[in-house]
């Protein structure tokens, strides 16, 4: 693998750098996006470098850590290439990997404890995809994103 993009807000630091000292005991390369403490920062911001950096090749896979995970999958998910998943159980992680061909994984900081958090990063970094009917699928995915390209923000108070 050549490298791990990781990244944080304000609520996933402390568990960002739980997953970064893991990631290096395993003689991977980590290439640490921030954030760099407890200050309050916007979540989009961090999901927006690590799945660029992922998208552009220069990490293999990224991993994103805020409150729940979930503000990142989805702000992750904007970028064309990448397939987010936001998992809080192990088989959900290996599942990820082996249908969808997840490259980044959301994890949430207040929801998961760091030992569980290990456990779903180890099974997602380990689990290949399975290909064969499943690359139809994410190629579908891609056509949807493509069709649906749009700029508008569609709030529920805008419906
Ligand atoms: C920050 O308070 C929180 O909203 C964020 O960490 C995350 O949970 C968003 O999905």
């Amino acid at each position: 693998m050549t490298a791990v993009a990781i990244g944080a807000d304000h609520a996933g630091f402390p568990l960002k750098e739980t997953v970064k000292v893991w990631l290096l005991a395993r003689g991977l390369r980590v290439l640490d996006m921030g954030t760099h403490s407890t200050e309050s920062v916007d979540y989009p911001d961090y999901a927006a470098l690590v799945a660029g950096t992922v998208a552009a090749g220069d990490a293999a896979r990224g991993v994103l850590v805020c409150g729940t995970g979930i503000g990142m999958a989805i702000a992750a998910n904007k970028v064309g290439g990448i397939r987010a998943a936001q998992c809080s159980d192990v088989e959900s992680a290996r599942v990820s990997r082996q249908h969808n061909d997840t490259n980044v994984l959301a994890l949430g900081a207040r929801t998961t404890a760091p030992e569980l958090a290990l456990s779903i990063l180890e099974v997602w970094l380990e689990t290949a995809f399975d290909g064969g009917r499943h690359v139809r699928r994410i190629e579908k995915i891609a056509g949807i994103g493509r069709r649906f390209e749009a700029p508008e923000v569609i709030h529920a108070e805008a419906r």
